[in-house]
Order: structure tokens, then sequence, then C-alpha cells
């Protein structure tokens, strides 16, 4: 059969033999044993409702086997033979072409070079799903094959409900990511249900089919630690020599070394994982391995009086590393964390002492010691940090809820005032005020021809659109503009394609429509192929995350999840070609909502009319809600685009002055 079949054929018509594990897999972490007897019978029912009644007794085994074996029942035997990887558009058989780009995207995601955990359908953060299981994949991708623009896919979790008919002024697909009642929306809840086979945790881009590998968030961990490293240094000392020490070489986190490198420190990355760190060494992310103290000591020296550029993977746990620093009296210029602590109790984060191996076992069998583990590792990890910070060191918590969990281990990481963590989050401190504000955020597109050189060409149409806007925009945004050039000019010699042949830029909503018309350009003279744009969900509106993406609102409003919602909505009536809206992602199940879009772009008069409405929707939905919220720079931000946009009215803010309350209570 050849790949378009097998596509077409969706479950197949036999049953597929019983496959074996991939020996070199990397295989996700063995989930929590939560449900009751009655409970792992309704998920066996759940789970055999995809498949005719000759196989139930068959698979009926193999699921319960698998339910006991991983806590989870992924189906391993219906997952395909051919090769799953972003094909061209035109090898998809398909009816629409806008499904046709989707069915590439999601390949992208469960490719093996990409997915964190590809036999379980994990594409990072440990259990960011693109799906629950092969049956799901299967049905989708057949699903795309057949509908017409005449139709809508629902996706409630990964679950194909079904094409209903729409209009081709419709998104193709609408998916929902683990979208719960308020009040189950604990991790354990996540645990209950996604063991049910009822719901799934979509991360950001994993559920959402947009995720471009570690070069998604190089980007933006490059203007994070270039601008921790201006925040502390002298005006015009380098970080050369200097370092930068975090934890976490997996989906996410292995962007870090290759950000330091270009931000141009000594970054030492502790991962415990081996085989995330030998993939991450293999594919050239960063740039030494040791695995012993000594020897990291002695590198780590030699780099420092050298003044080198070096990215170093110590394969072992972070808190090793802040404890020794400490004594051995090495100075850390800025520290953060990117180990998975959005989900702590289910391989997220290790606790020191333990072999790998011991960790996953207590995962599993004894979940109440292994919590009490990474609770008191949790509390040296602290102390030891804030040793360092009392010498001077840059501390900031990088969205992995780093501060949440520490504090609720009882490390003293709160302020003063008992509310507030001692340290800023990422986004309080730089990327709030510096991007989001603005409109700044990580808009990326997709070659979906699968030619570099078209890339090469979307890279050089972009960087020429940037130096235009620099030209005419204000002080304010200068700094941005000047950065997103200078990357995107050396954006192919860093070499961070892994997958689809795809690149990420910050732009504002001004940025992101003239870059996206100029391609659409390119498309219908004939210069390139078509392109899918979209964006991370850690974005200006994307995301209503209170202690991330919306940390730095002030008003009390970053509980709420207005803005998320209105985005999702506000998008898919403007011309997306897909909409995705999770809860969780990041941060953590019941912690954030979250969502994001995808467009084809095919250089019609249509793509260009539905990217103008609805990018400008997608970044401003949030600077006015940021600017609602006082945030001065998103005030200035908002003005500006109403001055030039007539049909744009947003509520502005009146100010009160201190004065007037200080005494009032
Ligand atoms: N700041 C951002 O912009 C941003 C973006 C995406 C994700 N995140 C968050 O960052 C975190 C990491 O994401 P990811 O996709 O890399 O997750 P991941 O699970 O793929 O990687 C985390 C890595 O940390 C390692 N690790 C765990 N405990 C450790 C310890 N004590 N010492 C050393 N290594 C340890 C794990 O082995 C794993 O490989 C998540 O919480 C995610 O939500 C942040």
């Amino acid at each position: 059969m050849t790949f378009q079949e097998h596509i077409l054929e969706g479950i197949p018509k036999s049953l597929p033999p019983k496959k074996a594990y991939p020996s070199d897999a990397n295989r996700a972490p063995k989930r929590k044993d939560i449900l009751t007897i009655e409970e792992k019978q309704l998920a066996i029912r759940n789970a055999l409702r995809y498949f005719p009644k000759e196989w139930h007794a068959e698979l009926a085994k193999e699921f319960a086997q698998e339910l006991q074996d991983f806590g989870r029942i992924y189906m391993y035997r219906f997952k395909p033979t051919y090769k799953i990887c972003a094909r061209s558009i035109d090898a998809y058989p398909a009816k629409s072409s806008q499904a046709a780009a989707i069915m590439l995207m999601i390949q992208n995601n469960l490719d093996p070079a990409v997915a964190q955990h590809p036999e379980e359908l994990i594409t990072y953060g440990g259990n960011g799903a693109v799906f629950q299981n092969w049956a799901q994949y299967l049905l989708v991708m057949q699903y795309l094959a057949t509908m017409t623009n005449e139709q809508t896919l629902h996706l409630y979790s990964g679950h194909p409900m079904g094409l209903f008919p729409s209009s081709i002024h419709a998104p193709r697909v609408v998916v929902t990511n683990g979208l719960m009642i308020p009040n189950y929306s604990k991790p354990d809840d996540w645990e209950k249900y996604n063991a049910l086979g009822v719901t799934q945790y979509g991360q950001m881009t994993a559920g959402s089919f947009m995720y471009i590998g570690p070069q998604g968030i190089v980007h933006g961990t490059t203007i994070t630690v270039m601008n921790a490293f201006r925040k502390i240094l002298p005006k015009g000392e380098t970080p050369s020599g200097k370092i930068f020490l975090t934890a976490g070489l997996g989906g996410m986190s292995g962007a870090q070394p290759k950000a330091g490198n270009i931000a141009g420190c000594i970054t030492i990355c502790a991962e415990v994982n081996a085989k995330a760190a030998t993939k991450r060494h293999a594919q050239g992310w960063v740039d030494e391995l040791i695995d012993s103290m000594d020897a990291l000591l002695q590198r780590v020296r030699e780099a420092q009086i050298k003044n080198e550029v070096v990215s170093i993977a110590y394969i072992g746990n972070v808190v090793e590393i802040w404890e020794r620093f400490d004594e051995e009296d090495i100075f850390i210029h800025v520290g953060s964390d990117q180990t998975s602590l959005h989900i702590p109790w289910t391989g997220g984060y290790y606790p020191i002492g333990v072999s790998y191996e011991e960790s996953n076992r207590l995962i599993r069998e004894e979940p109440k010691i292994f919590k009490e583990k990474v609770q008191a590792t949790l509390r040296r990890h602290a102390a030891a940090i804030n040793k360092h910070t009392a010498k001077g060191t840059y501390f900031f918590d990088y969205g992995n809820a780093f501060l949440l969990e520490a504090s609720r281990a009882g490390s003293e990481v709160m302020a003063s005032n008992g509310i507030d963590f001692k340290y800023a989050s990422y986004v309080q401190d730089i990327l709030g005020p510096m991007c989001f504000d603005y409109g700044f955020g990580p808009f990326r597109w997709v070659c979906a021809s699968g030619n570099p050189t078209d890339l090469d060409k979307t890279d050089q149409i972009a960087m020429e659109v940037l130096q235009e806007i620099m030209e005419s925009s204000p002080e304010e945004i200068q700094l941005q503009m000047q950065d997103n050039i200078t990357w995107i000019k050396d954006a192919k010699k860093n070499k961070m394609v892994v997958g689809s042949q795809a690149r990420i830029l910050y732009a504002d909503a001004e940025g992101r429509a003239k870059i996206a018309t100029a391609f659409n350009q390119a498309i219908a003279a004939g210069k390139i192929g078509p392109v899918v744009l979209g964006r991370d969900h850690h974005d200006v509106s994307g995301t209503d995350s209170p202690y991330r993406e919306t940390s730095n609102i002030y008003d009390g409003s970053k509980f709420t999840a207005d803005m998320a919602i209105h985005n999702v909505i506000g998008d898919s009536f403007r011309g997306a070609t897909w909409v995705s809206i999770h809860n969780g992602g990041g941060v953590g199940w019941g912690e954030v909502m979250n969502g994001g879009f995808g467009m084809l772009l095919d250089g019609t008069a249509a793509a260009e009319e539905r990217l103008k409405s609805m990018l400008f929707y997608d970044v401003n939905n949030g600077i006015a809600r940021r600017s609602w919220a006082r945030n001065k720079e998103a005030i200035f931000a908002i003005k500006r685009e109403m001055d030039r946009t007539p049909n744009l009215k947003v509520t502005i803010p009146n100010l009160v002055a201190d004065s007037i309350l200080k005494d009032l209570f």
C-alpha cells in the first residue's frame, strides 16, 4: 500500500499484527495507576469504541496490559508502519489544501526526530500530546484526507468527533484540549480522565500541531538570556566568560544552550536523562557533554579564564551544581531552571540522590515517597539558589512553575509581603514589558513545499520587510526590531531546522501582517510554494497564565481567562485555517488557558484578506487587554494602533493617583 492509501484507509480493514516496542525510543514515563477496577473497565470500553466487535476480545486484553504497564492505552499496534514526518503538502491525499497543510503539521509533531516520546504521541513537555492514541491519529488523517472546504473537523482532546458542514470561511479544524469543568482541573483529574481516554494535555503547540522543534523557543530564550545579562552587566560589557546555569535538555529546555551560545556566555545545563542530553549533543544544540562534577568544575574554570562562549551539558541533577558551585565559590551571573515542574510528580522533576531509573519506579509504585523526595530536593534547590543570589546572582523563573512548586514544598522563595515570589518571572522582568505589551511575539511559518530554498527566500523577505518597517518605527520598539533583524540574518547559520522547514521571529501586528502579505505575494508570483503561518501560544494574546504570560498583569485580572477565549473565537471567524484552545500548557493543568491558530497562505486574494483581518485581531486583542491593565507600554502601543486604524476603538484606562487611595481604608 502507498502512503496515500494508508492515510485514506484510516483504521485498517484487518487487524494489524502486534508490534514490539522500539528499543531505541525515548519512552514516556509510566503514568500513575489511578483508576479503580470499574474505571479501568470503562477505559477499555472507551478504547474499544474505535474498533469492530470481532477484534474486541483480543484488543481488550492487550489494552488492559497497556493500562497496567504504562497507565495509559496508546494502542501501539495501530501505529502506522510508514515514516512519520512532514512531507511536502503535495504528498498528502486531500480534497482541501488547507486540510493537507494540517496533515503536514500533525506529522511534524509526531516525527521521531522532533517529538519527545513519539510512540506515545507526545511532542514535548513530558505530556504534551497530539492525540491520546493511534486510533485517533488514523481517523483524523482519514477525515482530513476526505474533507472539503465546506466542512469543519471538530477535535475533542485528540478525538475526532466528526466532520460538520460549514463554509469556506470557517476553520477547517477546531481543536480543544483538556477543557474541563473548572472544579475538575487538578493534576490528578488529568491523570484520571486521561487514563479513561476522555481528555488529554495538549501543552501549547503539541495538541495544536504548531510545534517547530526547539527553534521555536531558541529565539525567545535568546532574547531572555541576552536581556538578563543586559540587566546585570555594566553597559558595554559582554556575557562572554560569564555563567548561565540552568537545567533541562528536553523538548523546550533543549534550546537553552543554543540560546546561551547566541547570547555569548558560558551555559551550563544539567540534565538527569542521559538519552535527552545525548540527543541534544548529537543535534548540535549543546557543545560538550560532561558527566562528573570534577570534570565540570575544571572545564568551567578554564572557560572562565579564556572568556569562552561554550555550552556544557552536565549529566546529573542540577541541585548538585548549585550546591557545589556555592562551596567552590564559583560566581553564577544568571540562573534559571527549565525542568518540567508543571508535572512535578510524574517525572517532570527528578529528585537528587535517586537514580533516573529508580525515580521512574518510585513514580509508579511509590508515588508518595517520590513526592516527598521531589519536595525535599526543591527545598535544597531553592536554598542553594538563595545562597547564590545573596552573592549577586540574577535568578529568574522560566515559566516552568519552579517558584510555585518550590513555595508549595515550603522553600524560602516568598517575598516579604507573603504574596509575591522573591524572584521575578522572565515575563514580569523581560518579555512582558519589552515584547508582549508592544505586540511582539513568536510569529512563525512553515514552508509547506518542504523545500529549504523556500525557507531561505522567506528569511530574506522577512528581513527586508522588518528593515523597511524599522526605518519609521518609534524609539520604543527599535531594540526589538534590531534584535529580530539580527536574528533573521543569522537564522540559517544557526542551523535550527529540525523537521519541517520552519522559521520563527518576534514581530508586532504590523510586522506579522506585512511579512505574511509579502509571502502571499511571493506565492502568487510563483517564487515560493504555500506557507503555513502560526505562532506559539506563549504570546501577546493567546495565553492567560498568571505565573507566566500574564504575570505582568497587575489589575487582578491575571486569574481570568477571557483574553485567551476571546482570542480563539475572534481568530476563528476572521479566517484561521485551524484554531485551538487548551487547558494546561507550560505551567500545568488547571493553571493556564492557551490558544493558537494555523493559517495556510496559498497566494490568493482571499488569503491576503484573511491574514490581514486575523493577524490584526490576534495581536491587538492582547495589547488592548494589557493596556486596560494599565501597562504603560501597551497603552502606548494601542493608542498608536488606533491612530492608524480608524475602525479600532479600544477602551483606555484612566490612571488614579496613589494619593487618592492612600487614606481611604
Ligand atoms: N519559558 C518558556 O518559554 C517555556 C516554554 C515552553 C515550556 N516551558 C516550560 O519549561 C519546562 C520544560 O519544558 P520541556 O519541553 O523542555 O520539558 P521536558 O520534560 O522535555 O524537559 C525537561 C527536562 O528536565 C530534566 N530534569 C528534570 N528534573 C531534573 C533535575 N532535577 N536536574 C536536571 N534535569 C532535570 C528532565 O529529564 C527533562 O529532560 C516545562 O515546565 C515547560 O512547560 C517554558
